[in-house]
């Protein structure tokens, strides 16, 4: 039995979920966060629980071979990537291994042939997303601290620490981000600094600067500032547009959003355009998309369009079907396949994404899609599969908790002849299979790459009815 605090000798067999690592030491499993298979590694253990206990990195005696250099001095601290220091190939092998492992553990799947990940190119700068936070405390990173400087310790603007809610790391750089949205961070920064605006304190509930989200179009280059803030002060949103549009003319719209809740969220009901129109485009294949400041859209535009060239390639399309997009955001997959079908139909709950989606398909003149606002659980019934006729294509794409057992039972009933299922979740993706492996079978698997240097991975599933 392994003892709090000792120190041990291990090598690190294979990753687990969530991008953890796991060792094994006489049966006993020990998970080592940031090891890689084939790492020999000194490790103290820091948590003993009955069937497994945690360890954390003490020296690398021997690398694996999938180590390589990270490229960031933020790595290790910032809760961005987990992922830096391990090769862009063992990454991969590693996202493939965990959707077979959620189809054998969690669905019950056998010997399924999985197809290997999908790889993203390039790996660095491809968020066109990206979520900041204010704090009022700051988090120092170890090179910070034995640096011996005195920092401000009421002011940060960059991301949060894993497993630290309240305190964030003060970041001047991030390789996921464009280095526009960089120099957006730096400049935001400088100019707040200077103006001594308050950062919000998550346990005080005081200050002003919440959140500052960045949004890019990749293919149009343009570029939103949206600066959340605890209440809305004209005069210093003129201050900071002037001075934003002067120093990075790049950015072309620049918008407020006002949170006054006390929840952690970079969404609020009131929203100030302070410049631009306060959208931005971004294309995926040859379709243009509106996006708007609190909209979804996929945070790696390259890697959607191979992600929807996978779906639909699964879902068979023919210029007679109708398809059923479920859960469709701002209407991208209806969008996409529409032009190879007679009809498609689109079901979301967010109604500001069903308007965004509608004036996507009229951008593109594309007139045999219609998308309705509502609850899947309670829209998604007889009455509505009646009015709107029975699909020949099912396709899905649920957020990270999956779908609604009832959703997934009318899915049983209706049992579509093609089905394509598309999930962030590969956990919640094989147990909503679990409950339609009597209707379905499987097909095809492809993981598709969106997060590099994460453990994130999309799973695409083709399935055929019975
Ligand atoms: C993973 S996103 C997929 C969006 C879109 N397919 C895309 O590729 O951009 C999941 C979507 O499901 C929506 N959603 C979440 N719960 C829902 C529910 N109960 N009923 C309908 N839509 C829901 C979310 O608002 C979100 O737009």
């Amino acid at each position: 039995m392994l003892k709090r605090g000792s120190e041990i000798t291990l090598e690190i067999e294979k990753f687990a979920d969530r991008g953890k690592s796991i060792a094994r030491l006489d049966g006993y499993v020990v998970f080592v966060p940031g090891g890689i298979p084939g790492d020999k590694l000194r490790v103290r253990v820091v948590k003993t629980k009955r069937k497994y206990a945690e360890a954390v990195t003490l020296d690398v005696l021997k690398p694996s071979p999938y180590r390589t250099e990270p490229v960031c001095s933020y790595f290790g601290t910032c809760g961005g990537c987990k992922w830096q220091h391990v090769t862009y190939e063992a990454q991969l092998e590693a996202k493939t291994q965990s959707v077979r492992e959620a189809l054998e553990h969690h669905g019950g799947f056998e010997k399924i042939s999985i197809a290997p990940a999908i790889g993203a190119n390039p790996i660095y700068r491809y968020r066109n997303k990206m979520e900041y936070s204010f704090s009022a405390q700051r988090w120092l990173t170890s090179d910070e601290i034995a640096s011996g400087r005195a920092f401000d310790m009421s002011f940060a603007l960059g991301l949060h620490v894993p497993g630290n809610f309240s305190k964030v790391l003060d970041l001047t750089e991030c390789h996921l981000h464009s280095e526009t949205g960089v120099r957006v961070v730096n400049f935001v920064r400088r100019f707040v600094r200077e103006k001594e605006w308050q950062a919000w304190h998550i346990r005080n509930h005081t200050g002003f600067l919440r959140h500052l989200v960045l949004r890019s179009g990749h293919a149009t280059g343009e570029f939103m500032v949206n600066l959340v803030t605890s209440g809305y002060d004209s005069e210093r949103m003129e201050s900071l547009s002037s001075e934003l549009q002067k120093a990075i003319p790049e950015v072309t719209t620049f918008v407020n959003t006002i949170n006054r809740g006390v929840a952690q969220t970079a969404y609020g009901d009131e929203i100030h355009t302070i410049f631009g129109p306060g959208v931005i485009h971004d294309r995926i294949g040859p379709h243009i998309f509106e996006i708007a400041s609190n909209a979804f859209f996929q945070t790696n535009t390259a890697q959607a369009e191979r992600l929807y060239d996978v779906a639909a390639g699964f879902a068979e399309l023919k210029q007679n079907d109708l398809v059923y997009d479920l859960y469709s955001g701002a209407g991208t997959i209806s969008i996409y396949v529409a032009n190879r079908v007679s009809r498609v139909i689109g079901v979301e709950l967010v109604p500001e994404a069903v308007e965004n989606a509608t004036r996507n398909a009229k951008t593109n003149s594309i007139e045999n899609v219609s998308f309705f606002a509502g609850d899947m659980m309670r829209l998604f019934d007889e009455e509505f599969i009646a009015k709107h006729g029975r699909p020949d294509v099912l396709i899905v794409d649920p957020p990270r908790a999956g779908m609604h057992p009832r959703v997934v039972k009318q899915i049983r009933r209706l049992r579509p002849e093609r089905f394509v299922y598309l999930s962030c979740n590969p956990l919640s993706q094989a147990r909503d299979l679990k409950m339609l492996a009597d209707t379905f079978s499987i097909e095809a698997v492809q993981p598709v790459d969106l997060f590099p240097h994460t453990h994130h991975i999309e799973n695409v599933v083709k399935l055929r009815a019975r």
